[in-house]
C-alpha cells in the first residue's frame, strides 16, 4: 500500500468511530438525565458528608491537642456518628489516662513525701558519683557542705566498693565540724539506673550518742575499778606491813589500823554511791509523785551539818521564803542533793568562809541554791562537773574523802524530777549551785 491510500484508510477509521460515538453519546445523554441528576445529589451529599467528617476530624484533632498540652478532656461533639462514637472512645481513654497520670503523680508525691522526712540524712548519688538530690535531714545536717561529706576518705571508699561489688557498703565517718559526730554511713547502689539518674543512695545515720554512750560504759568501768584499787592496794600495803615490819610495833599498828579503816570506810561509801546512782538512773524515767514542803526538809539537812561547820570555822546562812508552793518530790532523795551540795560548799569552800542555802520561789516552781565563799572552779571544768569520777583537784578530793559522784548523783536526781541543776563559778568568786524545782510536772 502506498503512502496515500494508507492514509484515507486510516482518515476513514477514525471517522466512523468517533461519528458512531458522537450519536451514541448524545442519545444516551438524553436517556439518562434522570440518573445523572440522581448522581449529582449523591455527589452533593458526599461533598457535605465528606465536608462534615473533616470538620468532625478538625475537632477531634483540637480535643486530643488539648488532652494532650493540658490532660483536659472536653467535649469535640462530632456530628458524624461513627466519629462520635471515635470521640467517646478518645474521651474516656484519655479521662483514663488522666486519673492514671493523677494517681502515679499520688504515688510519686507519697514517695517524695516519705524521703524528705526521713530523719536520717539521705543523698542520691547518679552514675558519675556526684550528689543529686538530698532530703530535709541531710540538708539540714550538711547545708551545701554535701559534695564534701561525700569527698570524706572512707565514704569514698565504701562507694567505689559498692561501685566495683554491687552490693551495700558501710563506713563509720568521724566528722570533727561543726560539732564531733560519728556517722554510719550505708551506700546502696541499685542494679540498674532509677528514671531520675539515681545510682545509688547514701543513707547517713548519726551514732554519736552510742558511741558516746559506749565510750562512757568503758570509761565507767575503767574509772569504778580504779577507784577501789586504790584503797585496795593501799589496804594490801598496810596488812603486809602490819604481818612484817610493824608485827611488833604496837603504835604503828594503831596507827596503820585505823587510815586502813579509813580505807574499807572510802570502799564502803564508793560502793554505796555507785548503787545509789545506778538506783536512781533506774527510776529516772518515772518521776516521783509526791507533794513535799521543801523548807521543813531544809531545816533538817542543815542541822545534821552543825557539828561540822565548827571543823573549818565555817558559817551557814539560811534564808527560806515564806509560803513557798508545795514541789512534786521524793524527799529521800531532795535530802541527798542537799546533803552533797552542802558537803561540796563545806569541803571546798573557803576555811572560816561562809555557806549560803536559799529555798526561793520562782516560776512554776521553787529554786533552791547553795552558794560558797571559796576558790570557786575555772570555767572550763563546769560542763563536766557533774560526770561520774570528775574532779576538778584529784587529790584534794580524794584527801577530803570524795568519790567523785556527788554531782553525778545530783544531776540524776534532778533529772528524774524534770527539775534543772545550774552551775555558776568563776575562779575566786566562789561556786553557785542552784536546783530549780517544778510544783508540777505538766509545764
Ligand atoms: N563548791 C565547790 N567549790 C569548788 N569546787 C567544787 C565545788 N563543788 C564541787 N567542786 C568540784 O567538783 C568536783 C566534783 O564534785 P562531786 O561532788 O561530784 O565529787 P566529790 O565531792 O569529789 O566527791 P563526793 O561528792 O562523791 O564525795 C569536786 O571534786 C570538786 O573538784
Ligand atoms: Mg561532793
Amino acid at each position: 500500500m502506498n503512502g496515500m491510500a494508507w492514509l484515507a484508510a486510516s482518515a476513514l477509521l477514525a471517522v466512523v468511530p468517533v461519528g458512531v460515538l458522537a450519536v451514541l453519546v448524545l442519545g444516551g445523554a438524553l436517556a439518562l438525565l434522570p440518573a445523572v441528576a440522581g448522581g449529582l445529589v449523591v455527589l452533593a451529599a458526599a461533598m457535605l458528608a465528606a465536608a462534615l467528617a473533616q470538620r468532625d476530624l478538625g475537632r477531634l484533632h483540637a480535643a486530643l491537642d488539648r488532652v494532650e498540652a493540658s490532660g483536659q478532656v472536653d467535649g469535640a461533639d462530632p456530628r458524624l456518628p461513627p466519629l462520635a462514637a471515635l470521640s467517646r472512645r478518645i474521651a474516656r481513654i484519655a479521662r483514663a489516662r488522666t486519673r492514671r497520670a493523677e494517681e502515679l503523680s499520688a504515688a510519686l508525691g507519697a514517695s517524695e513525701a516519705i524521703i524528705e522526712r526521713l530523719p536520717d540524712p539521705l543523698i542520691a548519688l547518679d552514675a558519675a558519683r556526684a550528689a543529686g538530690r538530698a532530703n530535709a535531714a541531710a540538708r539540714a545536717a550538711f547545708g551545701a557542705d554535701v559534695p564534701a561529706v561525700l569527698r570524706h576518705p572512707l565514704l569514698r571508699e565504701a562507694i567505689d566498693r559498692a561501685w566495683q561489688e554491687r552490693v551495700a557498703q558501710t563506713a563509720e565517718l568521724a566528722l570533727p565540724v561543726p560539732v564531733a559526730r560519728t556517722l554510719q554511713a550505708t551506700v546502696i547502689p541499685f542494679e540498674t539506673r532509677l528514671p531520675d539518674g539515681t545510682q545509688a543512695l547514701v543513707v547517713l545515720s548519726d551514732r554519736t550518742r552510742e558511741r558516746a554512750v559506749e565510750q562512757m560504759r568503758a570509761d565507767f568501768v575503767t574509772n569504778a575499778s580504779h577507784e577501789l584499787r586504790t584503797p585496795l592496794a593501799s589496804l594490801m600495803g598496810f596488812v603486809e606491813t602490819l604481818r612484817g615490819p610493824a608485827a611488833d610495833d604496837p603504835p604503828a599498828q594503831q596507827r596503820f589500823l585505823g587510815i586502813m579503816a579509813e580505807q574499807a570506810a572510802r570502799m564502803a561509801r564508793l560502793i554505796d554511791d555507785l548503787l545509789s546512782l545506778s538506783r536512781i538512773e533506774l527510776s529516772e524515767h518515772s518521776p516521783p509523785a509526791e507533794r513535799i514542803e521543801l523548807g521543813a526538809l531544809v531545816g533538817r539537812v542543815l542541822a545534821s551539818f552543825e557539828v561540822r561547820l565548827g571543823e573549818r570555822r565555817q558559817r551557814l546562812a539560811v534564808e527560806i521564803a515564806p509560803k513557798l508552793p508545795a514541789v512534786i518530790a521524793d524527799a529521800d532523795q531532795m535530802a541527798q542533793v542537799l546533803t552533797n551540795l552542802v558537803d561540796n560548799a563545806m569541803k571546798y569552800g573557803r576555811e572560816g568562809g561562809t555557806v549560803s542555802v536559799s529555798l526561793q520561789p520562782a516560776a512554776n516552781g521553787v529554786v533552791l541554791s547553795v552558794r560558797d565563799d571559796g576558790p570557786g572552779i575555772a570555767r572550763i571544768h563546769l560542763s563536766r562537773l557533774t560526770e561520774r569520777f570528775y574532779r576538778v583537784d584529784k587529790a584534794r578530793s580524794r584527801g577530803a574523802g570524795g568519790t567523785g559522784l556527788g554531782l553525778a548523783i545530783v544531776k540524776h536526781i534532778v533529772n528524774r524530777h524534770r527539775g534543772r541543776l545550774l552551775i555558776e563559778s568563776e575562779e575566786g568568786q566562789g561556786a553557785h549551785f542552784s536546783v530549780f524545782l517544778p510544783t508540777s510536772l505538766d509545764a
